[in-house]
Formats: C-alpha cells, structure tokens, sequence
C-alpha cells in the first residue's frame, strides 16, 4: 500500500522547484533531462500517470496537484470529448469507474462520454470513488488542465485517447493547445509531448505541428520501427513487452526530430519492475505512484 504525500516529499519539492520549473536549470537541461525531475538525479524520467493517481483521483486537478506536491515536473493525461464538443480529460470512454454518473443519470446507460454534454460533466463527482476526501472533484475539460499544469508550471505527456470515437481530435486538441499557449517555441521545445495508441493520430498530429514531439504507445517489431521513426520520436510501450534489445533497437534509430529515439515504458509502479526497466535502458518510466519509481530508480530504495 502506499503512503500519501509526506514532508519528505514537500523537501523534494524545494528541490524540484529551485532546479526544474522555470529555472535556468530546466531551460539548459531541456525536456529529456532527468535532472527534470529533480536535483541531481540519474535514470529515467518519471512521470506521473493521470497525475499521482495512486494518491489522488486519476487526471482531475488534484492528481495534477499531487504529483507537484512530490516534485514531478511530467504528468500523463487521457483526452476525449464530450457530445457538444469540449475536450474533456478521462480515461474511460464511459463515465461509470470515475465519476458518480449512474446515480446523476441514472437512464443514461452506458454513461458514454461523448454521449454527454460538458455541462452535464461538469455536475459529477470525480473524487469520491477513489476516496471521499476526493468529494467535489470534477472531470476537467482539457482547458481548466492545461491551465493547472501551467499554474503549476509542470509539463505535459498528453494522450489522445480513443481518436476512432472522435473524429478531428487531433486538431481539435491542437487548436485547444494554441489557444490555451501551450504550442508556443518555450512548451513545445520542453513541456509537451503527444502520444496515442493510434500510429494514424500520432503521424497526423506530426504533420500538423512538425515541431512537436510524439509518442506512439505500443511495442512494435523491430523490424517495424523505421516506419515509426519517420513521424515519431519515441516508442512507449507496455513494460511487460519489451527487454533489452528491443530498447537498444529503438535507441538504434533517429525520430522524426532526427534525435536519437526514446522510450518511456507504463506502468511501473514497484521498485522491482522500475529496477528492471531502468535495467533495460528505457529513458522513461510513466507511473502511478512516482514517488515509488523515483526511490527505486536513484537507488535509494529497499526492496
Ligand atoms: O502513458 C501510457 C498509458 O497511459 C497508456 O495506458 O490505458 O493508462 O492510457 P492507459
Ligand atoms: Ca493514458
């Protein structure tokens, strides 16, 4: 079981601040940097799943909040959208697991996020399932997170969730983006990155905005990667997929961006499997519970 957000944290905070967000020290390093995720360390970037979700509501505000809190620069998004067109942040492409719809809707079977409005999301609880601390959190449209994670000048690893349910996300979230100025040279260059299971969103999104930075989430053969390399720039599978040589033959090609492949591997939540992967090369570790991974990853951490 895992702890919830301590003073050690808060002290790793004090780090993450002074070196990662906003700094001369995040505007050198760049995105990739581990030092991104705090003073002095090696090994992968963490980031965090839908925020902290082993401690706070997955993607609502307070995951966002929770991985600030234990000094995570990167936190992992869901994006769909809703019946009249908002961009809204979840995982489920039903409303049922995370929020409290059944009860507020209870003749809206099977409770389909793009069979409601935003004005209707907006009126459920995204908190109580997972803790009724949590009571009151709401389904965030894509805008209020992007604000948040501005606020607390984190960055981004943005998934486009689902894309065959909507069609013309992948502007759409662009446009979302622009307008919200997270597509300005200072993001784009170190605070976001778009990734989708779809190969056809994620090459889209390419040929849209070339300067941005992709990701495609899944575990290609080897023999498939060039393919990939031509309009991505990283590789991010499912850790129970992949081992060292597959790593090695992603890190063997250049991306989209000419740079060397990158892969971040999900979801690690244990020091031993975090071990493994770090084991395996992988350059980032996409997690629930990034305190956990941080730990075991610096080597600090007792199995
Ligand atoms: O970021 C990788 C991970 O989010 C992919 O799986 O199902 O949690 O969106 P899922
Ligand atoms: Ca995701």
């Amino acid at each position: 079981m895992y702890v919830r957000p301590s003073a050690a944290a808060a002290a790793a905070f004090l780090g993450f601040t002074l070196t990662a967000l906003g700094g001369t020290a995040a505007a050198a390093t760049g995105p990739r940097s581990p030092a991104a995720d705090g003073p002095g360390m090696l090994g992968p970037v963490v980031y965090a799943h839908r925020g902290a979700s082993a401690y706070a509501p997955e993607n609502t505000l307070a995951a966002v909040d929770a991985a600030l809190r234990l000094g995570f620069a990167w936190v992992e998004n869901d994006v769909q959208r809703t019946r009249d067109g908002e961009l809204v942040v979840i995982h489920d492409d039903t409303l049922a697991r995370t929020t409290n719809a059944e009860e507020v809707f209870p003749d809206r079977t099977p409770w389909r996020v793009r069979d409601f409005t935003a004005a209707e999301i907006a009126q459920l609880d995204a908190g109580s399932w997972f803790d009724a601390a949590y009571a009151g959190a709401r389904v965030p449209t894509l805008r209020e997170y992007l604000a948040r994670v501005e606020r607390n000048r984190q960055r981004l690893l943005l998934e486009i969730k689902k894309p065959e349910l909507y069609p013309g996300i992948e502007k759409q979230t662009l446009e979302v983006l622009d307008e919200a100025g997270w597509l300005d040279r200072g993001h784009v260059q170190r605070r976001l990155v778009v990734q989708s299971f779809s190969a056809d969103t994620v090459r889209l999104v390419h040929e849209l905005r070339p300067d941005l930075e992709t990701a495609f989430l899944g575990t290609p053969k080897v023999a498939d990667l060039p393919k990939y390399a031509a309009f991505t720039d990283r590789i991010n599978p499912w850790h129970t997929t992949i081992t060292a040589e597959w790593v090695a033959a992603v890190h063997g090609l250049a991306g989209a961006h000419g740079k060397t492949m990158e892969v971040d591997t999900w979801i690690v939540d244990d020091a031993v499997t975090a071990r493994k992967v770090r084991g395996m090369g992988v350059d980032g570790i996409i997690t629930n519970a990034p305190d956990v991974v941080r730990q075991a990853v610096i080597g600090g951490f007792a199995d």
